[in-house]
């Protein structure tokens, strides 16, 4: 059986440890002779791979490791890139988050403002990996699920049209688990769905069990109560800090809008901002709580091992949810033809919808990539609210290929969460001021 080669860009990242972990758990499905860790940070990125150099040797001696900030080691020879690169690390995911909040606008990693200045730093980055990818290794693919997923998408639809990229979010997989639980499934892979949207900004509008059983109005009852939270928590899950009970109880209120669908978290930004703004701390955002919780547990325990040079008693763990990337990349090497959401050119699949939109529908995933399953017509309510949103991500997008001050005003303004231009553009002065290192000059 073939073995594959991969390479982690972003090997610094606070999810690295748990994804190797899980990808060592599914060995026996998706065989690994070599993993390498990409970075441009070298610093950041030894301390995870001075770690896992010695979790491997416990747990798979037979593995090649290899740990480099040169792109012609990291992307020689490889099958797949598995990118989680930020642009800017937290120290700008705080500036995207706080600087909105003084303006009594949401502050956020993917929405709004905070979505499109970290959008405006990440473009650069991953198309810079998608090269490499394609220089080096030009058969591999790229999974990427660097945020934020829509205007990063968006840019690679436009600048690498026949790039073998897939963009993909974890959202929809944490959700759906929720959901499997709240009706008494064991996984959300006992469930077939239909989906559409953006990334970040979609409705569920069909869930049923394998044998074609409606599970919408049982999980719906369960919406209307209690949002997404479940009497008994998900140990394993990624999503347990406080903010986050708050986000999926919060879904009661959203699904309230349109009780015809079932909403993805993400859309509280969008139809409450004002609550979100209220439950907010202007000085101790969601950026600070992943520094003093994930980051600070993360590099504590890989510095930790490095020390002992053993991984005994190691608070580390698996990242099991994140074993949709290796359904992806089996999907791709072994043709399995798996059904998943991933974020592709609309193409027709929402009928009634800009098909050069990148959209995140259902897909049937094979050896020659996605192809997505058509989710006929959507209605005014969704629709409108995606001409808006789509239009924020492609003037993102032109805004940044361009240099273009004006189409970034223009996208600031048509957020729903910007409420005037006025306010848009003391935003837009705000954020340029703060972006220097990493934005394109704008005229
Ligand atoms: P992190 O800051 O801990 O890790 C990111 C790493 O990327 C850092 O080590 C950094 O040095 C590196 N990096 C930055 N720019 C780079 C470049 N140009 N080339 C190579 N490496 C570069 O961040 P994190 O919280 O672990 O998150 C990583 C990424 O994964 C973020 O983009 C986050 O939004 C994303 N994410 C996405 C999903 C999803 O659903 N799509 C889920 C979880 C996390
Ligand atoms: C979800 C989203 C990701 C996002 C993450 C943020 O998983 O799908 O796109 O990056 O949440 O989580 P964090 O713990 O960093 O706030
Ligand atoms: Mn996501």
């Amino acid at each position: 059986m073939k073995k594959f080669s991969i390479v982690v860009a972003g090997g610094g990242s606070t999810f690295t440890p748990g994804i190797v972990l899980m990808l060592l758990d599914n060995l026996d499905r998706f065989p690994i002779r070599q993993i390498k860790f990409y970075d441009n940070n070298e610093e950041r990125q030894k301390q995870v791979a001075d770690a896992c150099e010695i979790l491997l040797k416990e747990k798979a001696p037979e593995i090649n490791f290899v740990a480099t900030t040169d792109p012609e080691t990291a992307f020689t020879d490889v099958d797949f890139v598995m990118a989680h690169i930020r642009v800017g690390l937290y120290a700008m995911r705080e500036k995207d988050e706080k600087i909105p909040l003084k303006y009594g606008v949401v502050g956020q990693e993917t929405c709004g403002p905070g979505g499109i200045a970290y959008g405006m730093r990440s473009i650069g980055g991953v198309l810079e990996i998608l090269d490499y990818m394609e220089k080096y290794s030009p058969d591999a693919w790229m999974l990427n699920y660097s945020n934020p997923a829509a205007i990063v998408a968006e840019a690679t639809r436009k600048l690498r049209p026949n790039s073998k990229i897939i963009n993909i979010c974890d959202m929809p997989v944490g959700i759906e688990e929720r959901m499997a639980r709240a009706v008494g499934l064991n996984s959300r892979k006992d469930m077939v769905v239909r989906y559409y949207g953006l990334n970040h900004f979609g409705w569920w509008t069909d869930i049923r069990d394998k044998e074609g059983n409606d599970l919408m109005p049982k999980i719906k009852e369960h919406v209307a109560q209690y949002g997404y939270s479940l009497q008994n928590e998900i140990e394993e899950s990624q999503h347990l800090d406080e903010s986050w009970m708050h986000t999926f109880a919060k879904a009661r209120e959203v699904y309230a809008v349109d009780p015809d669908t079932l909403p993805n978290t993400y859309l509280k930004y969008y139809f409450y901002p004002q609550d979100e703004v209220a439950h907010s701390n202007p000085d101790y955002t969601r950026a600070n709580e992943v520094m003093a919780g994930r980051e600070k547990h993360v590099f504590g325990e890989c510095n930790a091992i490095a020390a002992r040079g053993n991984t005994e008693g190691t608070t580390l763990e698996i990242d099991e949810h994140a074993s949709y990337i290796v359904d992806l990349a089996r999907a791709i090497a072994y043709n399995t033809h798996e059904r998943m959401l991933l974020i592709v050119p609309n193409n027709g699949a929402i009928v009634n919808f800009d098909e050069t939109a990148m959209v995140e529908v259902p897909c049937i995933v094979g050896s020659n990539g996605p192809e997505p399953l058509t989710q006929g017509k959507i209605p005014q309510f969704q629709k409108g609210l995606m001409e808006q949103q789509v239009s924020v991500e492609k003037l993102v997008v032109e805004a940044w290929v361009e240099g273009s001050y004006q189409k970034l005003w223009q996208a600031l303004t048509l957020s729903r969460i910007v409420p005037n231009a006025r306010v848009a553009k003391q935003l837009l002065d705000d954020l340029i001021e703060a972006n220097q290192e990493f934005w394109p000059e704008l005229n």
